[in-house]
């Protein structure tokens, strides 16, 4: 491995955080490598923090001042044969061949410095050759593979502001669970895409035998599934309202529709007019969704398989509280038929998270929210993962988002959505934090779980077809064009 250059001792290094060195003739160094250097206990690994250049003909002002009078310095002086690289280095930790633990002492001046392993560094951040691979070191040629169970198990939060390549990276992480080998173990995918960009994967060769997509306008809610106090979360009914509603629905019998609850409540004679009234306003809301009928559509089965991807494509609705209520319940059937074992561990993707976990709403407006916030708790144990997916972290619940254990954060410079990232994930120190904003698309820190150590990585190009967000932006007006004359109507009614 190439050699970088030599432990210097300066004025407060070497020490055990951190020490500098001087960089050899021929040595590349950049910022943010990773280095190496054999001691007692076995190789110290460390991250370059920053490079400076040195050169003593230039320290003191006077006399450079004085020669520059005459002649230049570099006339004067070999000034050329007194520069020098010198690169501060933060220790990270030391390997011992088994294990890795806290560099609890310095190295020494006159120390070698060198290009770590492949192989070491792989250890070091605890890779998987099995895993997901999502691009390389940066710096480095060493792929990145992460463990599936510490990317995902304790809930994983794709974070970056917009543009920066959520859905790219995401999408790219979906082909690698579906091109996973059965005997490595399959999880069920299910993707919240609010805008249309995961369908890709059903015109794909190599994905659409394993995906499919489901428009929000074809999903259906099965009435008799749910109580009357479930169908009340939806709505902003009362104690004394919601029971009366369960007492008309536990009167139901066989399949039946909002229409026919609606009915039921009209005939009902001994009935609280007010009470009445209240009903039928909640319940006429609900049935103008469209949304509820007598049974469930898809089923429970065409939803969730193992090695399979499902998409429920949103972009055909506007309606928020509508993508609220379908998630909402997609996620409680997912959630519960996962506990009784019915189906196999899934991952649940949600786009535009925060417009289902909201920060700082009123209840009626994160209808999503109490289900999404329990799985975030209890889904490890139950092998429900979640990925969140948001442009604005500041807006997504901090519950939720301290409960996703792997973070990848693309580019972000909004300072708001920095400090709460910070907030809620351990281990993110302020330098890190400063280096977020200057990402360029296609690279990520990862921190977390998933990763021994805080890791800048790039990512890689994928595989497979490319949603149309990235196609030119003259192609994607005229085909939005076209998609959109038939919706004009909606979106004015909207309006
Ligand atoms: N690793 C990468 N390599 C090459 N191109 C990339 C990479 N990541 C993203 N891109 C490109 O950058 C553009 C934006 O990416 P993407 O749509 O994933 O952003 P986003 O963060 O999801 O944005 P939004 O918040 O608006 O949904 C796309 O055109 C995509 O092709
Ligand atoms: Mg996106």
């Amino acid at each position: 491995m190439q050699e970088y250059g030599t432990v210097i001792s300066t004025i407060d290094s070497p020490t055990t955080r951190k020490f500098s060195f001087v960089v050899g003739k021929n040595a590349r160094v950049r910022r943010g490598q990773f280095v190496e250097i054999a001691v007692d206990d076995g190789k110290l690994i460390g991250r370059i923090g920053d490079i400076r250049k040195t050169n003593r003909y230039f320290i003191n002002p006077e006399s450079v001042n004085n020669v520059e009078k005459n002649v230049g310095m570099s006339e004067a002086y070999p000034t050329w044969e007194w520069e020098y690289l010198v690169a501060d280095v933060v220790s990270l930790g030391v390997y011992t061949g088994k294990s890795f633990q806290d560099a609890d002492f310095p190295p020494s001046p006159g120390d070698s410095v060198r290009e770590p392993e492949k192989d070491m560094l792989q250890k070091f951040f605890g890779f998987d050759p099995d895993g997901i691979d999502v691009g390389s070191i940066k710096h480095h040629d060493v792929a990145v593979s992460l463990n599936m169970t510490r990317l995902l198990q304790k809930h994983l939060a794709i974070l970056a502001m917009s543009g920066a390549g959520k859905s790219y990276l995401t999408g790219l992480i979906l082909e690698e669970l579906l091109d996973r080998q059965p005997e490595k173990g399959q999880i069920g995918i299910v993707v919240i895409d609010t805008h249309g960009e995961y369908a890709a994967f059903s015109q794909d060769k190599s994905y659409s035998g394993r995906s499919r997509v489901f428009y929000t306008s074809e999903m259906q809610i099965g009435l008799p599934n749910l109580s009357g106090g479930q169908i009340a979360e939806f709505t902003s009914l009362n104690l004394v309202q919601t029971r009366e509603l369960s007492k008309y629905m536990s009167r139901m019998k066989g399949m039946f529709s909002i229409t026919d609850i609606m009915d039921a409540v009209e005939e009902d004679k001994k009935a609280n007019i007010k009470t009445k009234e209240v009903l039928l306003s909640a319940l006429e809301s609900l049935r103008k969704l469209g949304i509820f009928s007598s049974s469930d559509y898809p089923p429970l089965d065409e939803i969730c398989q193992a090695g399979r991807l499902t998409v429920v494509d949103m972009s055909d609705t506007i309606n928020l509280k509508k993508k609220q209520i379908v998630v909402s319940y997609l996620a409680k059937k997912l959630f519960d038929a996962r506990r009784h074992g019915i189906v196999s561990p899934f991952l649940l993707v949600v786009e535009e998270a925060h417009q289902f976990a909201p920060e700082r709403t009123s209840r009626e407006r994160a209808l999503s929210k109490g289900i999404l916030q329990t799985i975030a708790r209890e889904g490890r144990k139950f092998h429900s993962s979640l990925c969140l997916i948001s442009q604005r972290p500041v807006h997504l619940s901090t519950t939720i988002l301290s409960q996703c254990n792997s973070n990848i954060i693309l580019r972000i410079t909004n300072p708001y959505d920095l400090k709460h990232i910070q907030e809620s994930s351990e281990g993110i120190s302020k330098d890190v934090v400063d280096h977020i904003s200057s990402l360029q698309v296609g690279n990520a820190l990862i921190v977390g779980e998933a990763v021994n150590f805080p890791l800048f990585v790039r990512i890689r190009r994928r595989k497979g077809k490319e949603s149309s967000a990235g196609m030119p932006l003259e192609k994607a007006a005229i085909e939005y064009m076209n998609k959109v004359r038939g919706k004009v109507k909606d979106a004015k009614a909207f309006a």
